[in-house]
């Protein structure tokens, strides 16, 4: 192998896309896979997506870059169109999903006016840079990386009284997934959102709901919050919201934003025109008879899993087309998620057990029918291998 100055950060497959159509994708080589991963929950409306495809050459024909400094009714437009669906009144544009829990952690230490704590949840995950990463659960994230930003405290997820037990004088907001993706595909019981929302309100705590791989439809509501009628106080958005040109969002209430004022935060590259123009697209696509669409192909999927009956599957969980399967400890997520890429699928891991799906939105009965098949055959195996 010829030396490489790419940074080891990752663990990457040796397969290299070339490119992408609907939800196939094809390698360098010209082999043919399905594509149950959407690049981490971004390309929700396939590769190549020509009404996207359209909206992005339109802007790059005519204007790429300009700052935030100068009007542009393009922002405004998908800032309406976001407070439309999500009952949030103001947004904020970034690059990504770390950005948007950044400005959301700045926020809401700005309404907090003295009070900067912000409690959290186990497991969850909110990026990388030293505020997402202080606010993320998982310890491992933080291996090497200490000291981190004070004022964050971490409970366990779905529970309501832990969070009771943890609001203190100096409580600002609580920061929460609705399902945790990358800490497992965890879903939390029932009332969770609900009675952290009164919870918050009771207190006069900011409820911050992170929808950056849940949102924009995943679960078959615009933002996974819908599902229990509720309104956080500030929302972080990104991943999907574009189809995979970077483009973060952090939605706001009316109260939190006049706390912001010209100089408190920004961005340079934040709501650049090619990706808000293509997101204004997206955003259009998500009508209610999509989103029923989803909530009913996520249903399709859901039950062929739960079909499955296999042995060596100890739990099936998601909403929409965020689902994890949990293996019993014999069988490494890793593993199955390699077996599948080999035999043509790609789809991702959450944890060393939980293999994570995430489908595009475009999936059909007919690659669900062959994704289980296939999957079927690559547990069995591992299990077999496992008991030889
Ligand atoms: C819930 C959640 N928050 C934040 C992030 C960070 O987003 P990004 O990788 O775009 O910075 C992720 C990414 O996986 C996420 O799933």
């Amino acid at each position: 192998m010829e030396k490489s100055a790419l940074l080891k950060n990752y663990n990457r497959f040796t397969v290299e896309f070339d490119h992408g159509n609907g939800f196939f994708l094809y390698d360098k080589n010209g082999k043919e896979y399905i594509d149950f991963y959407c690049g981490i929950a971004v390309t929700s409306f396939g590769h190549n997506n020509s009404i996207l495809k359209a909206a992005a050459i339109e802007q790059i024909n005519k204007l790429w870059h300009t700052s935030n400094l100068f009007t542009s009714s393009l922002q405004e437009s998908l800032a309406n169109k976001l407070s439309e669906k999500s009952g949030m009144d103001y947004v904020f544009f970034c690059n990504s999903g770390t950005e948007a829990v950044e400005a959301a952690i700045k926020f809401a230490r700005k309404w907090g006016a003295g009070r900067n704590n912000i409690i959290a949840a186990h497991g969850s995950f909110h990026g990388r840079s030293y505020g997402a990463l202080s606010a993320t659960g998982q310890f491992k994230f933080w291996n090497g990386f200490e000291p981190l930003v004070p004022g964050f405290s971490h409970v366990p997820f779905g529970s309501i009284s832990a969070v009771v037990n943890a609001i203190n004088d100096n409580t600002a907001a609580v920061m929460v997934e609705t399902i945790q993706g990358e800490g497992g595909v965890n879903v939390p019981p029932d009332d969770y959102l609900i009675g952290l929302r009164e919870l918050c309100s009771e207190k006069n705590i900011l409820l911050i709901v992170d929808e950056i791989q849940t949102g924009i439809g995943r679960t078959g509501k615009f933002y996974s919050y819908q599902h229990e009628n509720i309104i956080p106080d500030i929302v972080t958005s990104a991943k999907g919201l574009a189809n995979g040109i970077p483009l973060g969002a952090t939605l706001c209430s009316k109260e939190v934003a006049e706390c912001i004022k010209p100089g408190d935060h920004g961005s340079t590259f934040g709501g650049n025109p090619i990706a808000v123009a293509v997101a204004n697209k997206v955003v259009d696509l998500l009508d209610e008879n999509f989103l029923g669409e989803i909530e009913k192909i996520g249903t399709i999927l859901l039950n062929g899993l739960h079909g499955l009956h296999h042995s060596s599957i100890k739990n099936i969980r998601g909403k929409g087309l965020i689902i994890g399967v949990e293996f019993s400890p014999e069988v490494s997520a890793k593993k199955v998620s390699s077996r599948m890429l080999e035999e043509g699928f790609v789809v991702g891991t959450a944890g060393d057990y939980v293999l994570r799906i995430l489908p595009p939105f475009i999936v059909t009965q007919n690659e669900i029918a062959k994704f289980l098949l296939t999957l079927k055959k690559i547990i069995d195996e591992l299990s077999d291998n496992n008991n030889k």
